[in-house]
């Protein structure tokens, strides 16, 4: 079977990761497309480092811009490849604007599309990302759910017969990178008196692209008793240069991008974590950290089980919110154990047998 992959965007380096592993286990061709949405090394070149992984075959270089012009660049230069390439299965990554515009090519090719992480929902019509999964599962040929109540949502839209749950690889790779990094000291660029600090990362548009409410929330983060240690996101420094805000003030100490690693030793050596991302929410609940979720919904929902995760999109309280105790109860394995890269490409070999001798 040959499958290409597309990438553009920082968490989808991390779930490159353990496909590729997966893939190198096998006799199956797999190449991939880089979008160039996400371009600075922090941002990108360190998470093919980190992960032995090779230089993608192709980078479209398409970089920042309005949303439609970056999906439409992405488009176009992804069915020049396809069009060629003509792969088995054009697998395609989580919610960005290079997932989208990847699925839009394939279904207008004729090539069979894979989603990987697909049926997450948020049900909030604002949010960019959550119009690019729905739009890239009803496109999709394959579902590959990380979770139950991800495949719920998507047979509750009738795209049931379409899925599979084959449980979340960035499980498969936080699990493989927590063994290896037990007991390692934090990374350099946390210097903390007395060892405690909120880990603290902000880069979704609800919070950022809004001068007031991204105010409010430096300044909520700005009011926690301890430190507060803040990778910023490029998307985050660019809104708080704007809007003349400071990401050093009262407890923030901010620093730059955060490799996979350094980000995996960060949340182990932290008290707690706050944060808007979707994947920080995860790896701090299986890290079994209390994690805050400054947003006004989760598509995570298992991370709210006994409020090992806790909304609190108002702001209010934050000391007291991120400082709560941890619970004592188990947390379960809701995205399975680290073995969902394995089920994911045995999945694509066994629905391309069933299409191609259909
Ligand atoms: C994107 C995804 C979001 C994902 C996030 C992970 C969409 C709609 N959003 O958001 O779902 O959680 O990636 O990081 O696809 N920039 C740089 N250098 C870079 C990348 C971006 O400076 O390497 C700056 C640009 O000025 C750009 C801004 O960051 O304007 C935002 O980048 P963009 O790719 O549009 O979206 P993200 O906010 O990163």
């Amino acid at each position: 079977v040959k499958v290409t992959s597309v990438v553009g965007a920082r968490p989808q380096f991390v779930k490159l990761a353990p496909i590729t592993r997966a893939f190198d286990a096998t006799e199956h061709e797999h190449n991939v497309i880089h979008t160039g949405q996400h371009y600075d090394g922090l941002m990108s070149d360190i998470f093919f480092s980190t992960f032995g992984l090779a230089e993608p075959m192709w980078n479209l270089g398409v970089g920042s811009g309005p949303h439609g012009e970056q999906t439409a660049k992405m488009l176009s230069g992804i069915e020049k490849i396809l069009t060629s390439e003509r792969p088995d299965w054009l697998l395609v990554y989580g919610d960005t604007n290079s997932t989208l515009a990847a699925a839009l090519a394939g279904a207008k090719l004729h090539i069979p599309v894979a989603h990987l992480e697909a049926g997450l929902r948020s049900f909030n019509r604002s949010m960019p990302e959550e119009h690019n999964r729905v739009l890239t599962d009803h496109a999709a040929d394959l579902l590959l759910a990380p979770t139950r109540t991800a495949a719920s949502h998507l047979a509750n839209e009738g795209l049931g017969a379409r899925t599979v749950v084959v449980g979340d690889v960035m499980v498969d790779v936080l699990l493989q990178v927590a063994t290896a990094v037990a007991g390692r000291a934090l990374p350099d660029a946390i210097d903390v008196p007395d060892g405690r600090f909120v880990l603290a990362t902000m880069h979704r548009a609800e919070n950022t692209d809004d001068p007031a409410r991204l105010a409010a929330a430096l300044s909520g983060l700005a009011e926690i008793s301890i430190p507060v240690i803040l990778p910023v996101h490029p998307r985050l420094q660019a809104a708080a240069t704007s809007a003349d805000l400071d990401l050093s003030a009262g407890s923030l100490h901010p620093v730059e991008p955060l490799g996979y690693e350094q980000m995996v030793r960060a949340v182990l050596g932290s008290t707690a974590v706050i944060t808007d991302s979707g994947g920080l929410q995860k790896e701090a609940f299986v890290l079994g950290k209390t994690v805050t979720t400054i947003r006004t919904e989760t598509e995570w929902v298992e991370t709210l089980d006994d409020g090992w995760n806790v909304l609190a999109p108002d702001l209010k309280d934050l000391d007291a919110i991120v400082l709560r105790p941890a619970p004592t109860t188990e947390r379960g394995h809701p995205y399975g154990t680290g073995e969902a890269a394995i089920a994911a490409v045995n999945a694509l070999v066994a629905h391309h047998r069933s299409t191609s001798s259909a």
